[in-house]
């Protein structure tokens, strides 16, 4: 059995159970009316009929009675709604929690190969869609369940009826219901693959939307989300028509079980049917039995509907990082100190993605307070590298140490102390800027001199950049659109506001002009960080002459180790790639240059 489909019957279980006594007990008083209706009628035309509960000699105890029944019956089936919702609501916290930490846990190489739309379609539809068990199934599934169990029994008592031909009626409809609703749950699915694939489409485009635009593909990509469309539309035309016919048939057929169950009345009772008898069993049949009959094939469907939520919850849950989870436990967090310098040494790095090895046998220490460059041609394994440092990768290693700590015993947390880090893409939530450079929301106004500092250093100039409310700007999507440039110093500050041990620079440099990139290095790599450890993954020839050592990198190994005039001594491989590297800039700024004269 599904596990989340047992946490979902089994979680606050007594409130299920309350529930499901709730529906029992409406659908015992929604019986107990139509007798006391019956007992009425009889008393009131004289008539003996099959059985008798209560004798009360006054006609209108009995009616009193019935109003009561009904009232009673109706409430009790109001609760159970109610109940339903409210356990429905509690569980989809649960779960939306358990998406939510399970997405952030998850590291970068297990993620590929998960769309963003996806994910996304399980926060929107399938948290929700997984609960539907609680608030839609368990009460219309007792709703139908108590009234048909029990009706037939009831007509069978009252009435001295026998119970085959009405039974029989009624399993007929169950069978024809469940393989309406089977049908339906195939629409209900591809209804939600196709949203989910939609929610990708449209995600993708709106993230583009620019460049889309530039590029002329718009007619392209409309065409495909109206084709989407078009299959969500045929897809609910059907839906709506099978629902259609589960509801007509249901409904109809009150009339055939109407009709079985008068006749076996008047022709295999043992007595004469007295008509306070005959209007009780049309009310049962034609009023109390009606809301069962509908809702028993969406009763089907929602159970079908909920189960391939959960399914797929379950395989998100079941989703495993490559590497071994450290436990939290046994730290020695004093020993771990922020602004100390720390050397890093790694052997044996190995990372694999399904059958793809994207980093082989990698080895290096770089001593503390150490300037090193990692260079290599696009997808040699740089980005990985540094992800795989701060673990978030599923990387093996056989020897990782910060320091004098083994960064494999430590907990994840305590390891990314260690690190500032620029990743590669940039950075910028929407908020503030000065929430941006702190990475806090509501910081003090005392730290604002340590931001500016950091800001200036960087090369950002308030005055200069046009940010025309200082460090109260909303930067981001919802407030100024930071240029590539922008954004990448404003990550530089960060680092510099931050200042851990050792410092993670992500190509931060590829978007600033060749004046700023000198300043940066006089202020920042050379300057005010010349005592941290510092990683530089660039494509920037300019860059190399001024690190300590560079890490050359091809095809996810190292190749060569050493400083830049040493790696162009010896290395021919190192030669024909800074060669290539310095034929594009070239390229580059002939092709700038063409464009501007
Ligand atoms: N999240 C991921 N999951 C699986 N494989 C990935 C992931 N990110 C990158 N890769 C693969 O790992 C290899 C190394 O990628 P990486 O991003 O480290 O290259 P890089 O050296 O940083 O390149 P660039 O210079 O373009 O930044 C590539 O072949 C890439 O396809
Ligand atoms: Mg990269």
């Amino acid at each position: 059995m599904n596990k989340l489909f047992a946490e979902v019957v089994f979680t606050r279980f007594p409130a299920r159970i309350l529930i499901v006594l709730c529906s029992l007990g409406a659908a015992v008083l929604g019986l107990l009316g139509p007798f006391f209706q019956k007992e009425f009628v009889d008393r009131l035309t004289g008539a003996e009929g099959h059985l008798h509960l209560w004798r009360f000699e006054s006609p209108l105890v009995y009616i009193l009675l019935a109003f009561l029944a009904l009232i009673a019956g109706q409430s009790l089936y109001q609760i159970t709604s109610y109940l339903a919702v409210k356990e429905s609501l509690l569980m989809q916290r649960i779960f939306a929690k358990r998406v939510y930490d399970k997405t952030l846990h998850l590291q970068v190489d297990t993620m590929s190969g998960k769309p963003v739309g996806e994910i996304v379609s399980l926060y929107a539809t399938d948290v929700q869609g997984s609960t539907v068990f609680l608030d839609q199934t368990l009460p219309a599934g007792t709703a139908t369940f108590f009234p048909l169990l029990l009706a037939p029994f009831a007509i069978g008592m009252l009435f001295d009826v026998p119970l085959w031909p009405t039974v029989l009626t009624m399993a007929f409809i169950v069978v024809f219901n469940t393989l309406m609703a089977l049908r339906q749950s195939r629409f209900f699915f591809k209804f939600k693959q196709l949203a989910a694939e939609r929610i990708g489409l449209v995600n993708e485009w709106i993230q583009n939307i620019r460049t889309i635009r530039i590029l002329g593909w718009i007619r392209h990509f409309e065409k495909n989300i109206f084709a989407k469309r078009t299959q969500e539309t045929t897809n609910r035309v059907h839906m709506v028509t099978n629902g259609q016919v589960m509801n007509s048939v249901s409904s109809s057929i009150t009339f055939l079980l109407n009709v079985i169950a008068l006749s076996s009345l008047v022709f295999w009772s043992n007595h004469q049917a007295t008509s306070g008898e005959i209007l009780a069993l049309l009310w049962i049949l034609s009023g109390f039995l009606t809301r069962p009959f509908r809702q028993m094939p969406w009763f089907f469907t929602f159970a079908f509907d909920s189960w391939t939520s959960l399914k797929r919850l379950e395989d998100f849950f079941s989703l495993k990082n490559n590497q071994t989870e450290t436990t939290e436990t046994a730290v020695d967090k004093a020993a771990l100190q922020r602004d100390k310098k720390y050397s890093v040494q790694v052997h044996g790095l190995n990372l694999s993605v399904g059958k793809r090895k994207i980093l082989k046998d990698i080895d290096f220490s770089i001593e503390h307070g150490e300037f090193v460059a990692i260079v290599g041609e696009v997808g040699a394994g740089k980005s990985m590298l540094l992800l795989s440092l701060l673990r978030e990768t599923g990387a093996s290693f056989d020897t990782y140490r910060l320091g004098d700590k083994d960064a494999l015993e430590a907990p994840i947390d305590e390891v990314r102390e260690h690190f500032s880090y620029v990743p590669q893409e940039g950075f910028i939530m929407n908020a503030s800027l000065r929430e941006n450079v702190a990475f806090i929301y509501d910081i003090e106004a005392d730290r604002d001199p340590l931001v500016e500092e950091s800001l200036k250093l960087a090369q950002f100039d308030l005055s200069a950049e046009k940010v025309e409310s200082g460090l109260n700007t909303e930067i981001g999507e919802r407030g100024v659109n930071l240029s590539g440039g922008q954004r990448q110093r404003v990550g530089l500050a960060r680092v510099h506001y931050q200042r851990s041990s050792i410092l993670l620079l992500d190509d931060c440099l590829s978007a600033v002009d060749v004046d700023t990139e000198q300043k940066l290095f006089e202020t920042l790599l050379l300057g005010a960080w010349k005592e941290h450890t510092r990683i530089l993954v660039t494509h920037r020839l300019s860059a190399l002459h001024r690190v300590d050592r560079i890490l050359f990198m091809e095809d996810g190994k190292i190749l060569d180790d050493g400083s830049f005039e040493e790696l162009l001594a010896r290395n021919p491989k190192f030669r024909e790639y800074t060669t290539s590297v310095a034929q594009e800039a070239t390229e580059r700024k002939d092709k700038v240059g063409y464009v501007e004269s």
